[in-house]
């Protein structure tokens, strides 16, 4: 009886905590919409750019593929957005087709970039 109560309250804290993730992917993706990243970045790898070409920024599975267990990806990648990309330093070159990515701190404060790296951060294809 107390192995089943117990099986209860897991499963409920289960579903608990997927609401609250899928609570923070809503609120993420609404900051990064309504920061402009959109117009350039797809959230999901494979995502075509305009005319068929490569997609302008990469997407962000791809971006959290490619710094998956590298310490102070979260700081680098901050400034990056908040400054811009260097485009004869591309981490992207034959990627994507944007050249480089404009400075966003214009679009987004500082609190709210670090915000959504680490969200970024967290969305490589299990
Ligand atoms: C005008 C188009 C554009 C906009 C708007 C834009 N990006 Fe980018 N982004 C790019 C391009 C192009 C790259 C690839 C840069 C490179 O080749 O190094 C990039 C790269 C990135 C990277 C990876 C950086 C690296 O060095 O590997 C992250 C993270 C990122 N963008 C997040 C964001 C976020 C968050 C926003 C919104 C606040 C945003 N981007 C807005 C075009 C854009």
């Amino acid at each position: 009886m107390k192995a089943l109560r117990n099986a209860m309250l897991l499963a409920g804290l289960a579903v608990v905590a997927g609401s609250a993730a899928a609570a923070v992917d809503d609120d993420m993706k609404a900051l990064a919409s309504k920061s402009g990243c959109l117009t350039c970045h797809s959230i999901e790898s494979g995502a075509p750019g305009p005319n068929g070409m490569a997609p302008i920024g990469p997407a962000w599975q791809d971006v959290a593929k490619m710094y998956k267990g590298k310490p102070g990806a979260d700081t680098f990648l901050t400034r990056v957005v908040l400054e811009g990309s260097n485009p004869y330093g591309s981490h992207w070159k034959d990627q994507v087709s944007g050249l480089a990515m404009p400075p966003n701190k214009v679009a987004i404060k500082e609190a709210d970039a670090k915000k959504l790296v680490k969200w970024i951060l967290t969305l490589a294809p299990k």
